[in-house]
């Protein structure tokens, strides 16, 4: 049976959501009956958007602001949501920085802001969800990688690592929390139309869209698709795996 609310009851907490893909994700998955906490670093940021996503689809929609950077801030960031809460059904680890740069050229402050975000506030945010969903033995993560982590890009070495590392992880966390009935996937999107890739030359987004085979770029609903599926009880059987949404940028 396919249920018309299947995050109804059930917590999600969404990780960079005042735009792009964690915004499309805040509403779908509160269009499917969650009470969504939508996170940002940026205080003030989604107090209109989450009092118009709770208006729009009446449940209980929620700012959250804390920098994924920051142990003491995300411990902050996750004890909030357990005392109000007391549980958290659904974390999905979506901000994440791009930054270019050729290798010979990248400034060390540059790979520890990319390393900070994308992978230590994983771990970090990861890390507090498991300790709450442990509690209840039910619980989903979902981490944002990329293709790039799986394929590399020229002038993009540092974040490929970044989300080559958030594979590895899911693995891992995957194998160590599947006995307590807490799943964890990663998304591997292609090129999705955010402010993320706003900045890539004309030619460059020409020969991308080039390579996909669905001949257009991916939307952030397209990803929050995937990750709804993800989140809900239709993937209860479903851990330590990295979905590609990416038009068939791979085969
Ligand atoms: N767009 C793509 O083509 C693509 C492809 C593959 C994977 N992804 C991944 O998908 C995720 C979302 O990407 P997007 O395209 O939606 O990017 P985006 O439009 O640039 O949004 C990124 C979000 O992350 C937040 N963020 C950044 N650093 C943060 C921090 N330290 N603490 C809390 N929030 C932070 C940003 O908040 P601020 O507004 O405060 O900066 C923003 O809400 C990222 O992990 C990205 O790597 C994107």
């Amino acid at each position: 049976m396919i249920s018309a609310k299947p995050l109804s009851g059930k917590i999600a907490l969404i990780t960079g959501a005042n735009r792009g893909i964690g915004l499309a994700m805040a509403r779908l998955f509160a269009s499917a009956g969650a009470t969504v906490i939508m996170n940002s670093r940026t205080v003030g940021s989604l107090d209109a958007l989450a009092a118009g996503i709770s208006a729009e689809f009446g449940v209980p929609v929620q700012p959250s602001y804390f920098d994924v950077t920051s142990a003491e801030a995300v411990k902050a960031g996750f004890m909030a949501v357990h005392k109000e809460h007391k549980r958290l059904d659904v974390l999905v680890n979506n901000a994440g920085i791009l930054r270019d740069a050729l290798i010979g050229m990248a400034p060390e402050a540059l790979i520890d802001d990319v390393i900070a975000t994308n992978i230590k506030g994983v771990i970090l945010c990861s890390q507090m969800a498991a300790r709450m969903m442990a509690r209840n033995k039910s619980g989903s993560i979902i981490s944002l990688s990329s293709i790039i982590g799986r394929v590399g890009n020229e002038g993009q070495s540092v974040y490929a690592a970044s989300k080559a590392a958030v594979i590895g992880f899911t693995y891992s966390l995957a194998k160590e929390l599947g006995p307590q009935n807490i799943r964890v996937n990663a998304l591997a999107p292609g090129f999705i139309d955010t402010d993320m890739i706003k900045a890539v030359p004309a030619e460059k987004h020409a020969k991308i869209v080039g390579n996909i085979k669905m001949g257009r770029l991916g939307k952030a609903e397209d990803i929050a698709q995937a990750a709804l599926f993800l989140a809900s009880d239709a993937s209860a059987y479903v851990t330590g795996q990295v979905l590609g949404v990416d038009g068939g940028m791979l085969v």
